[in-house]
């Protein structure tokens, strides 16, 4: 029986040849490569966060402070990391979270189709953003059988918000991932240092582009006036959302709504209660809002608010196969790779991204395979000590 962690098999035996891995394996040398590879302006709006970037470094650093206990004499020759995303069987409980600027995370300026074949050759769900250089259409056609997500940041137009949600039903994503928390964009003083935001030099608004009720605001195409549609998208970009508006967005689609942004238990009851079908713990990166807590640190509590009633999705921090175990230990149904896969697609392409959550996924199994936990049940189980 295959399992992920083969992968350092694979490894070690091409090293007998004299091959090392093309990419990087561990988290730090990726990203120092990443940083290296991209220009200032790219490098800056992903790397970057809120603030003083407080909230996204304790993401990272508050993992270090939990600990799991293994257990010995467990036959865990064979490992089950097996799961369910909304009725379609998944490999792993790993999944790409969005990342708005995927289309220029790669030299050739098609990240979000890279990201999509990294998926079809993993079965590592993208779960794909309203921010992109190619349509989403075409994305879920490169995500080829493994299941795909589509994240909604709502525009403000109803027509538009619509539109953009009948085309991902159409295209045939599994959910509809809703993000809560950026109608408006966080203070990030990297980006406004270089007055840098990618979306107003036309980058990553493909899918307001191709969009028939986006163009039908418009005196002009987007291919005759760009600057101009460019402005009509600053002026639809970021509904606010209440829960007054659970019923609206159910209104507009039969897919299963998860709400991203999700740290509070009593947001979690109030969630389900309004008729969410996943919660998404995250705090954005520590993108947002700066002052926070460690997203890690405020999983169990909503976890336990959602008692398992309907799935818990988590990420902000994730930087390991380790950190994506502890995440599942701790309450998170399916666990979000963020920035790290960015990585990948910079340094080489959908290969590159596949190397990394082929990294990510070996180490968790590893893992699971040291410790004694043979399945994500036992792993549950165990749980995680606050160090
Ligand atoms: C460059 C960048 C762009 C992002 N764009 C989006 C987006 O379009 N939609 C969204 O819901 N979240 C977006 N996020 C947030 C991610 O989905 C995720 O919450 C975050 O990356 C987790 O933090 P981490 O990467 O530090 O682990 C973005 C994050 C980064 C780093």
């Amino acid at each position: 029986m295959p399992h992920y962690g083969d992968y350092q098999n694979a490894i070690y035996f091409a090293g007998l040849s004299g091959a090392v891995p093309q990419w990087p394996v561990d988290h730090a040398t990726l990203r120092a490569r990443a940083e290296a590879h991209w220009p200032p302006s790219v490098r800056d709006y992903v790397q970057g966060g809120c603030g003083d970037e407080a909230t996204q470094d304790a993401n990272a650093a508050a993992f270090h402070r939990w600990g799991m206990i293994p257990r010995m004499m467990v036959d865990t020759t064979r490992r089950d990391l097996s799961t369910t995303m909304f009725g379609h069987a998944l490999p792993a409980p790993l999944f790409m979270a969005p990342i708005g600027v995927n289309g220029i995370c790669t030299d050739d300026g098609h990240g979000d189709l890279a990201a999509a074949r990294a998926s079809a050759a993993t079965g590592v769900p993208f779960c794909a953003s309203t921010l992109a250089n190619d349509p989403l259409e075409d994305v879920r056609v490169a995500c080829g059988e493994t299941p795909a997500l589509f994240q909604l940041y709502t525009p403000r137009d109803p027509d538009v918000a619509a539109s953009i949600v009948a085309r991902a039903e159409a295209a045939g994503y599994a959910a509809l991932v809703v993000t809560l928390d950026t109608w408006v964009t966080g203070w990030r003083p990297r980006d406004l240092n270089t007055a840098s935001f990618p979306q107003l030099r036309g980058a990553v608004l493909a899918n307001y582009f191709t969009d028939p009720a986006f163009r039908a605001l418009l005196a002009r195409p987007p291919e005759e006036d760009p600057q101009a549609a460019i402005a009509a998208w600053v002026t639809t970009f970021g509904r606010v959302l209440t829960w007054e508006d659970m019923g609206w967005l159910r209104s507009l689609t039969t897919l299963p709504i998860v709400l991203k942004g999700i740290c509070h238990p009593d947001d979690a009851r109030r969630a389900i209660d309004a008729g969410a079908d996943g919660i998404y713990v995250s705090n954005h990166g520590g993108r947002q809002a700066n002052g926070g807590i460690a997203a890690i640190d405020l999983l169990p509590a909503v976890a336990d608010a959602v008692a398992g009633r309907i799935p818990v999705l988590f990420d902000s921090g994730v930087r390991s196969g380790t950190d994506m175990v502890k995440a599942i230990a701790l309450g998170a149904d399916l666990v979000g790779l963020g920035r790290p896969y960015c990585y990948g697609l910079a340094l080489g392409g959908g290969d590159g991204c596949a190397h990394v959550l082929k990294c990510v996924l070996a180490e968790a199994d590893l893992l699971m395979a040291v410790n004694g936990w043979p399945s994500l049940a036992a792993v549950r189980a165990a749980g995680a000590i606050r160090l």
